[in-house]
């Protein structure tokens, strides 16, 4: 992306929208920028208010779009509750939409042929995820990938790109029964729930490979002692920050029986943001008419 950039052209700009001050919000919101400044984008955060309400909201994004400078907006989510996610995402010009959370887009993506649509920016973390199973050369073509979790963000997502790589997909969630043994089947499964350590080893065959969406933060000493025995970095991280981040996975006693697993923290948590700075890359390109 540097090399692409520093090329010419205009420098690709990506304006993040931040609403209210939750902070683990924030702090991605602060990852996304701060990558952008590693390869030459323009990465800028409008902060708001918690308390905005929608009108003035949807000015804000309406200007941004018919900025011809504004080549990416993101909507960093979740949104406050008095705020009508689904009407402020589908605000957003499909073009300029570089989540690909806009309908237009969710529904290209659906459409798309195994290949896909270069044009079309589809979500970050499972297109992260496609990239990542790509160049470790993992064989996708006819294998069982299943998804635990249905959100519009990871799960469903997921679904759509997988099947477009020719996988046979299942998506479980809250109403699945006996997930240990619908997650047994699966050569890949992905864990994208947003509850720390709820895949245990019950729920993986032997050598399957395993990707770890979630990002939780646990704030109970004695749990992190359980699921880290033995790890002194990861108690000393606890005593600094009163806090640790785990993933969806039992990483420690699930690890052993894979043949791959993403790790949490430094998994696919940086591996969204290098995504949304290619989907960034590619909107700008499109914008200015330079080749992808
Ligand atoms: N919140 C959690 N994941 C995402 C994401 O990929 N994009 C945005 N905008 N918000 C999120």
């Amino acid at each position: 992306m540097k090399a692409l950039i520093a090329a010419g052209g205009r420098q690709p700009r990506l304006v993040a929208v931040l609403v209210g001050e939750d902070p683990a919000s924030a702090t991605y919101v602060a990852s996304k920028t701060r990558a952008c400044k590693e390869v030459g984008i323009d990465g800028v955060t409008l902060r708001l208010p918690p308390d905005i309400d929608l009108d003035t909201l949807m000015t804000h994004l309406r200007d941004l779009d018919e900025d011809p400078e504004v080549d990416g907006i993101l909507v960093q989510l979740p949104l406050p509750a008095h705020l009508p996610e689904r009407q402020i995402l589908e605000s957003i010009r499909p073009e300029t939409d570089v989540d690909g959370f806009h309908p237009e887009n969710v529904g290209r993506m659906w459409l798309d042929k195994p290949g896909g649509s270069p044009s079309v920016c589809t979500p970050a973390t499972p297109t992260g995820i496609i990239e990542l199973l790509h160049h470790n050369k993992i064989e996708l073509s006819g294998r069982h990938a299943v998804i635990v979790g249905r959100s519009a963000i990871v799960g469903k997502p997921m679904a759509a790109l997988l099947l477009r790589e020719n996988c046979t997909v299942t998506v479980c969630h809250s109403r699945t029964r006996d997930l240990p043994a619908v997650c047994r089947l699966a050569d890949i499964l992905v864990a994208a729930i947003g509850r720390p350590a709820m895949i245990g080893p019950e729920h993986v065959a032997d050598g399957a490979i395993v990707i770890d969406v979630g990002i939780n933060r646990i704030n109970d000493r004695a749990e992190v002692e359980r699921l880290f025995p033995g790890n002194r970095k990861r108690l000393a991280g606890f005593d600094r920050r009163g806090y640790s981040v785990v993933g969806d996975v039992d990483y420690h006693r699930v690890a052993p029986k894979t043949s791959a697993i993403t790790p949490v923290p430094r998994g696919v948590g940086p591996l969204t943001v290098a995504q949304l700075l290619v989907n960034t890359l590619k909107a700008s390109r499109r914008q200015q008419g330079l080749k992808s």
